[in-house]
């Protein structure tokens, strides 16, 4: 597993290859045996494999090619509806539809993505997660049929490789790690941390590409814009309170 962890790379590209039940079925058991809050599973996920469907959530997902091609989609979804119809069942009350507890089932649709990606990787396969998911919300409600209490976190296409991208780069550990209490970057420090990927060439290319003087505002400029930035996080917060989980007075 360490193995398969440390050569993780996201695949965009998939050979016309069926997964098999068995090899399926282990990915979706071990994205079941994670940690969750309180033993809750405030998470659901979602098995697309037909190809209306998939047809369907391709263009949701900004038509990335990789929705069609990969045999296996799984929206993990954070999901208090089946935890609430149990408390209801039980004259227990209800006490989730709210703010919190969606962040806290966000947490558990997470850890089950990021283990089913992992079981998937140890038997070959290839894995890709989709962020549109955050984006396109609302369709994808609507081609999942979610009921209320249900919101999609997050995609993960799954396949067998027919590329082998290189591995990307990471910030230095000491960027990411402190040791038992933060503490303030200087600007020097994020002069250095940045460096490297600052300098790969392929990231030179980049800048020349989209004329923006630095790759900072490639990020800001033309991948994930304020505005864009702040519709989108507009609609989802609309979103969540129809899906009900904004009861939060
Ligand atoms: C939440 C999340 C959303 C992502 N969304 C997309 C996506 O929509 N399309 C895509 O091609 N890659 C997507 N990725 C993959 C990232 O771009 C990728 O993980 C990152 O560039 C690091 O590369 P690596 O996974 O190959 O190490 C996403 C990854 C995460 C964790």
């Amino acid at each position: 597993m360490i193995d398969a962890i440390f050569n993780h790379r996201s695949i965009r590209n998939y050979k016309n290859e069926p997964i098999s039940d068995k090899i399926l079925d282990q990915i979706l058991q071990a994205a079941i045996r994670g940690s969750n809050t309180g033993n809750m599973q405030l998470y659901s996920i979602i098995v697309t494999k037909n190809n209306d469907q998939k047809q369907k959530l391709w263009e949701a997902h900004f038509k990335q090619n990789m929705v069609v091609q990969a045999p296996v989609i799984l929206t993990f979804v954070a999901d208090i509806n089946r935890f609430h119809k149990w408390c209801e069942l039980r004259n227990a009350g209800t006490a989730y539809d709210n703010f919190l507890w969606l962040y806290n089932a966000t947490i558990d649709a997470v850890i089950a993505a990021q283990n089913a990606c992992l079981e998937a990787e140890e038997n070959q396969l290839g894995v890709c997660y989709l962020g549109t998911t955050t984006y396109m919300t609302e369709k994808i409600i609507d081609i999942l049929e979610l009921p209320q209490g249900v919101v999609p976190v997050t995609t993960v296409v799954i396949g067998y490789p027919a590329e082998t991208p290189p591995l990307t780069d990471r910030l230095p550990q000491e960027a990411v790690v402190f040791n038992e209490k933060y503490t303030e970057f200087s600007d020097e420090q994020i002069n250095e941390f940045f460096a490297e990927k600052e300098n790969l060439e392929y990231v030179k290319e980049l800048i020349k590409e989209n004329q923006t003087e630095n790759l900072a505002q490639i990020f800001t400029q033309k991948r994930y814009k304020k505005q864009d930035n702040l519709f989108f996080s507009n609609s989802f917060l609309k979103i969540i309170e129809k899906q009900g989980f904004m009861n939060n007075e």
